[in-house]
This record gives structure tokens, C-alpha cells and sequence, in this order.
């Protein structure tokens, strides 16, 4: 008899992206194959609670955690690689965990902290390591990284939001003379749409800082692509990743908001994309040169916005893409021929092969002399 492999599923959090993750969670533990795993599933509420067991699978059903409950948390001890029970701190009351796979979008779970974390506890987890789960997360930096690689990315500036506080209009200036209107103001450490405006005018540029800068002390501006073609790819590996076949979305608002992606049910998917062959290699090329580039592992979503013209901008890189069944990180793998528990499968054994890889590394050095012993 093999025994099974432990995972603990990972959802819910402190982010604008909470109830993404929860659906998206309930999709992944719905599809893992109950023959070769063994499930944890657990929940971190909107203010840091770890919750695990029932009180996770209630956080995941209800969207609210019971009254009462005991809390958990993963200790950074790498010989213990457990989640202990708070209320009872009694070490036999400890799980022991194979590899974790976060289901957490956005801030505190695809930003690096968590992954930090993970690496203390020394346990496997599926997807980017802290470095690119931070860069993919500062849509700023993964702009700069991008640009040096020459992968294309739209026009942009920006500032720190309390710089633009202090002198406005100089920021202002910039941006119409830099970049004009139409223009997208970011947060850019969010996801989802949250905190994002399209601004046509100057009454909308000032209002849409105002909104940004409640999420990030970065603003992020960019020049709007005109009636973009919106193309994302799945991306799946370690050092040699593999690319999907693209898909498009066409949203049902003026650009893909938070209610075009979740709420009103009408944006629609196309997969594969309508796309000339020549644009859907380039297309490609680009996403698996990010991925590196980027340092990303396990997976990426990552998102282009094509011009009429043919001109492809790399938009954003996803290192925790939506998982729900309808979702285009899996279905995209689908129409390229691995189905969604096959897809989990493949992105459990990337977690292992990497804390494998990364275990051969040394993590010491003996000095030849006692040096450090000498007063
Ligand atoms: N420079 C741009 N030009 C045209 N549309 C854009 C631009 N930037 C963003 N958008 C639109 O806004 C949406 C959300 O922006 P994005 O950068 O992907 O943020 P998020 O990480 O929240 O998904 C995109 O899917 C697209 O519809
Ligand atoms: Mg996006």
C-alpha cells in the first residue's frame, strides 16, 4: 500500500481577493484525486486567523468562521513541518503536511509572504518561490524586469502616492503629457480589478489616484491600449516551462473590471483564441521568457493585450491564477490536453521536484579557521 500524500489546501486570507480564493479553493480540493491525496483544508479569515478541518470547510461553505474556534498556525521550524493547535499547543496535536498548495490570490498568499513562511517551515508549495511571487505580484517592478528582457509592456509612470499628495499637479503635467487620456490608474500590488480605473479625463485621473492610493503607497499610470484584445496563456513548469494555447476574454464592461470577472456573468471566454499563428508564437515566446525572467515555478497566468495593429503588450503576470473549474488557468490546460486533476497532479510533483532540487543546495559553509571564536 503507497501512502497517501498530504496537502494542505490553503484559502480565504487578508485580501481584496478573499471570496476569489474560496471558490477557487473549493474547486481544487473538489478535484484532487482522494487515491493519492489526503486533504487539509485550511483557512486563514479576512483578519489572520488560521482555521483548519471543519472549521476551514466552514470558513470555505459559509464564508464566515464559527464563533469559537481553536487556531492554527504553521510553526517556521523546518524539523516540526506542522500546523500545531494554538489552543492546545500540544505537540502530538500536530499535523504533519507533504506539500502545501496555496489558493490565495493577492495580498499575504501570491505576494511572497506566505511563501517566506513555507520556506522557513521547509515544506514543498506549489507555485512561485518568494522572489517571484513578490515581482509578479509589483506590477512596477515586473514592468521594469520585463522592459530589460525587451518584452513589451504598455507606456507607464510611476510615483509614490505621497509624493503626488505633496505636488500633484507635477504628476499631472506628466501623465497628459507623457501618456494623455484615455489612461489606467493602478494599485499595483492588487488583482482582480480592485482599486483600477480607466480615466478619460483629468476630474477622473484625479479621482482614480484618490481610489489607488487607498490600496498602495505606489500608483502605477499607464497609456491605454485602444480596444485591446484581451489574450492570456497558462504557463506550467520549473526551469523549463511549457506554454498553453491562448485564450481570449471578452468583457462585458468597457474594460475587465471586478463585476465583468465575477459579478454580472457576462464576460465570455473564447479558447483557443482567434489569432494568427505568427502573434500566437510571439505570444508565447514572450510568456515563457517572463516566466523565467521573472522567477516564477509551478505556474503563471499571464495576460497580453493585443492592438489592432498586431502589437502585443505583455499586461500582467497572475504566479496564483484563478483555479474555479470554469476558470482560464485550467481550462486553457484543458484545451491543450491536460485535464484539471491530471493539472494538479503535475503542479503537486513541481512542488516536490523543486524543494528536492533546492534541498541538494548547501546551506552552510565551514569556515577553514576558528575565526570567529577569536576575540
Ligand atoms: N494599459 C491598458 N490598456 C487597456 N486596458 C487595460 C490596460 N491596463 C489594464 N487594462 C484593463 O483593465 C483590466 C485589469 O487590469 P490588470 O492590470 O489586469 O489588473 P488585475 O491584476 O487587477 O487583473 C485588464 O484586464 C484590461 O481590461
Ligand atoms: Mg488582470
Amino acid at each position: 500500500m503507497t501512502t497517501k500524500i498530504k496537502i494542505g489546501v490553503l484559502f480565504g486570507g487578508r485580501s481584496a481577493e478573499h471570496e476569489v480564493s474560496l471558490v477557487s479553493a473549493a474547486s481544487v480540493i473538489h478535484a484532487l484525486d482522494k487515491n493519492k491525496y489526503d486533504i487539509l483544508p485550511i483557512g486563514i479569515t479576512k483578519d489572520g486567523r488560521w482555521l483548519s478541518e471543519v472549521n476551514a470547510i466552514q470558513l470555505l461553505r459559509d464564508h464566515a468562521p464559527l464563533e469559537t474556534l481553536p487556531e492554527h498556525v504553521l510553526l517556521p521550524d523546518p524539523r516540526k513541518q506542522s500546523l500545531i493547535n494554538v489552543s492546545t499547543a500540544f505537540p502530538q496535536a500536530a499535523q504533519h503536511i507533504d506539500v502545501i498548495f496555496p489558493v490565495i490570490h493577492g495580498t499575504f498568499g501570491e505576494d511572497g509572504t506566505i511563501q517566506g513562511l513555507f520556506e522557513l517551515a521547509d515544506i514543498p508549495y506549489v507555485g512561485a518561490g518568494v522572489l517571484g511571487s513578490a515581482v509578479g505580484m509589483d506590477k512596477i517592478v515586473a514592468k521594469q524586469l520585463l522592459e530589460r528582457a525587451n518584452i513589451p509592456v504598455t507606456k507607464s509612470i510611476w510615483f509614490f502616492f505621497s509624493e503626488y499628495q505633496q505636488n500633484s499637479k507635477r504628476y499631472v503635467a506628466d501623465i497628459e503629457k507623457k501618456l494623455r487620456y484615455p489612461c489606467f490608474v493602478k494599485p499595483p500590488n492588487q488583482g482582480s480589478s480592485v482599486g483600477i480605473s480607466k480615466a478619460h479625463n483629468r476630474k477622473e485621473l484625479l479621482a482614480a489616484i484618490e481610489l489607488a492610493g487607498q490600496y498602495d503607497r505606489k500608483i502605477l499610470v499607464e497609456k491605454a491600449v485602444t480596444k485591446p484584445r484581451e489574450i492570456e496563456v497558462s504557463v506550467l513548469g520549473n526551469n523549463e516551462p511549457v506554454v498553453s494555447l491562448p485564450g481570449e476574454i471578452i468583457p462585458s464592461n468597457e474594460f475587465y473590471d471586478y463585476d465583468a470577472k465575477y459579478v454580472d456573468g457576462k464576460s465570455t471566454a473564447v479558447i483557443p483564441a482567434k489569432l494568427p499563428k505568427n502573434i500566437v508564437k510571439k505570444i508565447q515566446q514572450y510568456a515563457a521568457e517572463a516566466f523565467k525572467v521573472l522567477d516564477c515555478a509551478g505556474m503563471a497566468r499571464i495576460d497580453f493585450l493585443v492592438q489592432k495593429d498586431g502589437k502585443i503588450f505583455l499586461n500582467e503576470i497572475n504566479t496564483i491564477p484563478g483555479f474555479t473549474s470554469i476558470s482560464m488557468y485550467p481550462k486553457l490546460w484543458e484545451a491543450s490536453g491536460i485535464k484539471y486533476p491530471e493539472l494538479l497532479d503535475r503542479l503537486i510533483q513541481l512542488a516536490i521536484d523543486r524543494h528536492d532540487q533546492k534541498k541538494q543546495l548547501k546551506t552552510f559553509y565551514t569556515p577553514k579557521t576558528d575565526w570567529y571564536k577569536k576575540p
